[in-house]
C-alpha cells in the first residue's frame, strides 16, 4: 500500500505595517542598536497597533491570503489548527475565531500552545489527520501578537519580540512529499526560566499582579540561551542522522528565529553552508509561532519540488524539535 504523507501545498504570511526599530527602542529603554544587533541580530520588528485587534486578526489575514492564493473555498477545509501563546482570550480558542472570521463553517478547530516550538508541534499533529486518510485539507496557522505580553520597560525582553503569522495548507501526497520524519521534546522543569507569571489559574489577574507587571514575558535569557543552543543543535543533528542526510542533501534549514547566535550554532553543528539557512530575524525579531511559516513564505519562490528542508525550534516549556520535510511544489 502506498504511504500517505502530509504535504504543504500553499503558504501565506502576514505582518502588520507598523515597524518598531532599534533606534526607537533606544528612546524607550537603556539600550543601543549596537547591543541589540550584536547580541541578537535583530534590527526591527512589526507591531500590531489598534484597539481591539489580536492574534486572530493576524491569523485571519494569513488564512484569507492562503485561501485566495490556493483557490480554496472555506467550505473545503476539514480542520483548522492555530499554534499561539497569545490567544485573543483564554477561551474560546482563537482558532475558532479565525474560522468564523474567514467563513470556515464545515471544519472543527483548536489551539495548540507549545511556545516557540508550537508551529512544529502543530505541524506534526496536523499531519497525522492527513496521514490517516481522514482529512484532505487542513489549515495550520502559526501566529502571535507578542507585543500584547511584552513589557516595554524591560530592556532584556522588549528588544526581542514582534508580531506576525503565517498559514499553510496541508494535503495528502502519495508521492513521498511533505512531512517525512519528526522528533519533538518537552521538559517542563525548564518553565522556571521562561513564563508569564500571572493570568492563569494559579495566579489569576488582580490589582497586585498588574502592579507587579506579572502579565508579561519573564525570561532568564542566559539560561534559556544555553538550553536553546544545545537543544536545537542536538535535535537537528539527530533528525539528519536518522534520515541519513548529509549537508549536501539539505536545501535549507528553517530555524525558529529567537537569536542569530542560536541559529548560527545550529547551522554549524549541521555543517551547513550559511546560504542554506533561512534568516529574517533582522526584520521581524522573535514572533514565536510566526517565525517558521514567515520564513517559508518569504523563501517560497526559491524552493523547488523535492527540496529537503529541516525545520527546527526551541522555546518556552521547555519545548524543542525538528521536522524533516520534502517540499512538494516548484515556484508558481
Ligand atoms: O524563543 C524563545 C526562547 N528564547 C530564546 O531563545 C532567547 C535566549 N536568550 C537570548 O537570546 C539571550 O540570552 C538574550 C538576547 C536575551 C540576552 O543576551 P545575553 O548575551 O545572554 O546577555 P545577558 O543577559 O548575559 O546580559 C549581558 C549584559 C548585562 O549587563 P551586565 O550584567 O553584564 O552589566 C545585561 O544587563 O547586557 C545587559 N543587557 C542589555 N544591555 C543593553 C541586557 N539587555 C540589554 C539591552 N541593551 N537590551
Amino acid at each position: 500500500m502506498t504511504k500517505m504523507t502530509a504535504a504543504i501545498t500553499g503558504i501565506y504570511g502576514w505582518a502588520p505595517d507598523y515597524i518598531l526599530t532599534n533606534q526607537e527602542l533606544e528612546k524607550m529603554v537603556d539600550t543601543s542598536d549596537e547591543w541589540i544587533t550584536s547580541r541578537t541580530g535583530i534590527k526591527e520588528r512589526h507591531i500590531l497597533k489598534g484597539e481591539g485587534l489580536g492574534t486572530s486578526d493576524i491569523g485571519t489575514e494569513a488564512v484569507k491570503g492562503l485561501l485566495k492564493k490556493t483557490n480554496t473555498l472555506p467550505d473545503e477545509i476539514d480542520l483548522l489548527i492555530l499554534a499561539t501563546v497569545t490567544p485573543d482570550m483564554l477561551f474560546p480558542a482563537s482558532a475558532n475565531i479565525i474560522a468564523d472570521k474567514v467563513g470556515i463553517k464545515n471544519a472543527w478547530s483548536f489551539d495548540i500552545n507549545a511556545a516557540c516550538s508550537g508551529f512544529l508541534f502543530a505541524l506534526v499533529t496536523a499531519s497525522k489527520f492527513i496521514e490517516t486518510g481522514q482529512y484532505k485539507k487542513v489549515i495550520l496557522i502559526g501566529a502571535d501578537k507578542m507585543s500584547a505580553i511584552t513589557d516595554y520597560s524591560d530592556r532584556t525582553t522588549c528588544i526581542l519580540f514582534g508580531d506576525a503569522g503565517g498559514a499553510v495548507l496541508l494535503e495528502p501526497s502519495t508521492e513521498g512529499y511533505g512531512i517525512l520524519d519528526s522528533q519533538n521534546y518537552t521538559d517542563g522543569s525548564g518553565r522556571i526560566y521562561l513564563h508569564q507569571k500571572a493570568g492563569g489559574s494559579v495566579k489569576p489577574p488582580s490589582h497586585e499582579t498588574v502592579d507587579a507587571r506579572e502579565h508579561y514575558i519573564f525570561q532568564e535569557g542566559q539560561a534559556v540561551f544555553k538550553f536553546a543552543v544545545k537543544g536545537m543543535a542536538d535535535v537537528s543533528e539527530e533528525i539528519m542522522e536518522r534520515n541519513n542526510l548529509t549537508r549536501d542533501d539539505i536545501a535549507y534549514l528553517v530555524p525558529h528565529q529567537a537569536n542569530m547566535r542560536i541559529i548560527d550554532a545550529t547551522a554549524r553543528r549541521m555543517n551547513l553552508d550559511p546560504k542554506k539557512v533561512m534568516i529574517n530575524i533582522q526584520r521581524y525579531g522573535n514572533t514565536t509561532n510566526g517565525t517558521i511559516p514567515m520564513c517559508l513564505y518569504e523563501w517560497e519562490d526559491k524552493l523547488k519540488k523535492g527540496d529537503n528542508l529541516i525545520l527546527s525550534a526551541f522555546g518556552g516549556g521547555f519545548t524543542w524539535g525538528s521536522i524533516f520535510l520534502k517540499w512538494a511544489y516548484d515556484p508558481k
